[in-house]
């Protein structure tokens, strides 16, 4: 067993077997097909120390699925509270008997730390502002599913691009795909370097566009909102009326509706969003059984 920690690492053979894996063990579930429990007797460890719904709970049933054990920390109830170190939280977790480890945090690079502490294969549940990789899977999973190829789709991921780790996971993931990239926001939040076309003009982006990405402002990593910001990048109904017919919008959840999305566009038959939170079991699944059978 390996870890995944950057979505980069996995390579473009090791994308696309994962989001082809992810779609048919989608269709198998839904279709009451069977799903072979790989994870059957092992334990997979849940260790949240920054907030989480869907991600916690996906990584929890998809655990579970697979026929895994699975035991979740509550940082604000455990020992990291009375003064305990996170190597001795992470030591101690991993001697009660976690085979495998799920780990978030909002210090970059704790997951990899976590993999050298325990030996244990890890997987990145989102690490700072750095990467978060099953978002990306599950996301490319669901556009895979929508438009059957992603060769060639014009994607803008529009708002807080530098302070966001889900950003910093499809940047090196899609071009690989061959989905084009523009980052989209206000200067300060455009990352330099990333070789990726920028704007800071969403109007005049939305038109050739087959998919709008739009992210949270991450408050808690410096990002702040003012009017200005929801003035000129919230996707409200008039922006999206200057979208292509088939355009579709994207977010990773948790949406902060009147500040980067407006309620009635949250709500549109464009909207994927709750396709990308059904897509996030399976995908977790592929990934937790890659992980177990060394393919990883
Ligand atoms: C994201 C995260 O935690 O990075 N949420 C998620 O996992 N779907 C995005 C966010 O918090 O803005």
């Amino acid at each position: 067993m390996k870890s995944l920690i950057t979505i980069q690492a996995l390579g473009e053979a090791g994308l696309r077997g994962l989001i082809d894996e992810a779609s048919s063990i989608r269709d198998r579930m839904e279709s009451g097909g069977s799903i072979e429990t790989t994870l059957q007797g092992l334990c997979v460890a849940n260790l949240f120390f920054e907030p989480s719904t869907r991600t916690r709970l996906s990584f929890d049933l998809a655990a579970q699925r697979l026929g895994a054990h699975v035991i979740t920390l509550d940082p604000a109830t455990s020992s990291g509270s009375k003064g305990e170190s996170l190597r001795d939280t992470v030591l101690t977790v991993s001697s009660i008997g976690a085979d495998v480890l799920v780990v978030r945090h909002s210090r970059q690079g704790v997951p990899e730390a976590v993999a050298e502490w325990t030996g244990l294969p890890v997987v990145n549940a989102g690490d700072g502002a750095n990467e978060h990789p099953t978002q990306a899977l599950l996301d490319a999973v669901t556009l895979q599913r929508r438009f059957g190829s992603l060769e060639g789709l014009r994607m803008g991921i529009v708002g807080d691009v530098a302070h966001s780790r889900v950003a910093g996971s499809l940047v090196q993931a899609f071009p690989v795909l061959g989905i084009e990239l523009t980052l989209v926001g206000p200067e300060q939040w455009l990352p330099v370097g990333t070789g990726l076309a920028t704007t800071t003009n969403l109007d005049a982006a939305l038109p050739g566009l087959d998919i709008v990405y739009l992210l949270r402002v991450q408050t808690e990593r410096g990002g702040v909102i003012t009017d200005d910001l929801v003035t000129r990048y919230q996707l409200d109904s008039s922006r999206a009326a200057r979208l292509a017919t088939d355009a579709v919008i994207m977010h990773p959840g948790p949406m902060n509706r009147g500040v980067e999305i407006s309620d009635d566009v949250a709500e549109s038959p464009r909207s994927l969003v709750i396709e990308q939170v059904r897509n996030g079991v399976p995908t977790r699944m592929a990934v937790l059984d890659a992980l177990v059978r060394g393919r990883l």
